[in-house]
C-alpha cells in the first residue's frame, strides 16, 4: 500500500483484450469500485457527434470535454448494463457503445487537453476509493502509484472476434471484417498517439488472454492480487453511490 489508505488496481491493455470483464469481476470479488475510464472518452465522443462538433476540431472537442458533466452510477435498471453513464443527465450507457462512437473515440482520446481534463477526474477517484480502474494509461499516467498494475493483451483477430460477437448479440449490423479493420485502426491510433500512448507500465504484470477463458483469466488475476496485496485485497468498500 502507498500513503493512501485505499487500494487501486490498474488494468490496462488493448481494445477487447478482456480488461472490462476482468475489471468488473475482480472488483465484484474484492468488493471494490469498478471504474472503466474508457467510458469518459466515449462520452466526450458521443457528445461531439450529438452536437455536430467537427471531431477534428481539437479546440472545440477539448472545450466540450471541460463543459460536459459525465456521471457514472450503478446500473439502476435491468437491461444487461453493468453501470449507467450520463452526459448532462442524458442516459448514454448504450449509445456510447455504438459503432459511430467506436469510429471516432480514439481521435478524441488523442487530444492532450481532453486527456488532461479526464485524467484529473479519474485520478481523484483513484485516490479516494478502493477501486479497480480499467483503461489504457492507468498504470503509466493516471495512477502510476497504483498498488498493482495488470496489462492484458491478445491477438487482434481474437479481440475482433470477441467484439464482433458482442455487437452481434446487441443486434448491431456489422461484419467481422469491419470490426477487425476498425480495431486495427484503433490499436494503431492508441499506441502511436503523442500523449500517453498505450503501453504496459514497466512494473505491470502482463497477461496474454488470447487462449484463456474468462474464468481462467479471473483466477490468474486473483492469484496475482492475493500474492501482491495480501490482506489488503480483502478490504471492502461501498460502491452504491455515483462516482462523479
Ligand atoms: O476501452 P474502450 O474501448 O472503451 O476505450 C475507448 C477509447 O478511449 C479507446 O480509443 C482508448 C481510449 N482510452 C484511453 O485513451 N485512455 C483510457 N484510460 C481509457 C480509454
Amino acid at each position: 500500500m502507498t500513503a493512501r489508505n485505499t487500494v487501486c488496481i490498474a488494468i490496462d491493455g488493448e481494445a477487447a483484450s478482456g480488461k472490462s470483464t476482468l475489471g468488473r469481476l475482480l472488483a465484484g470479488k474484492l468488493g471494490y469500485l469498478y471504474f472503466d475510464t474508457g467510458v469518459m472518452y466515449r462520452a466526450v465522443a458521443w457528445a461531439a457527434l450529438q452536437r455536430a462538433i467537427d471531431i477534428h476540431d481539437e479546440q472545440a472537442v477539448t472545450e466540450l470535454a471541460a463543459q460536459i458533466n459525465i456521471q457514472i452510477t450503478p446500473p439502476g435498471c435491468d437491461d444487461g448494463r453493468h453501470y449507467s453513464v450520463f452526459v448532462d443527465g442524458v442516459d448514454v450507457s448504450w449509445a456510447i457503445r455504438e459503432p459511430a462512437v467506436d469510429k471516432v473515440v480514439s481521435i478524441v482520446a488523442a487530444y492532450p487537453g481532453v486527456r488532461q481534463v479526464l485524467k484529473g477526474h479519474q485520478r481523484q477517484i483513484g485516490l479516494t476509493h478502493n477501486v479497480v480502474m480499467v483503461g489504457r494509461d492507468i498504470g503509466t499516467e493516471v495512477m502510476p502509484d497504483a498498488d498493482l498494475k495488470i496489462y492484458l493483451r491478445a491477438p487482434v483477430e481474437e479481440r475482433a472476434r470477441r467484439r464482433y460477437l458482442e455487437l452481434q448479440a446487441r443486434g448491431e449490423e456489422v461484419s467481422y471484417e469491419e470490426v477487425l479493420n476498425s480495431m486495427r485502426q484503433r490499436d494503431y491510433q492508441d499506441s502511436h498517439r503523442a500523449v500517453a500512448p498505450l503501453r504496459a507500465a514497466d512494473d505491470a504484470i502482463v497477461i496474454d488472454t488470447g487462449h484463456l477463458s474468462v474464468e481462467e483469466m479471473v483466477t490468474r488475476a486473483l492469484k496475482i492480487v492475493r500474492s501482491k496485496l495480501g490482506e489488503h485485497s480483502s478490504v471492502t468498500s461501498c460502491t452504491d453511490s455515483p462516482i462523479r
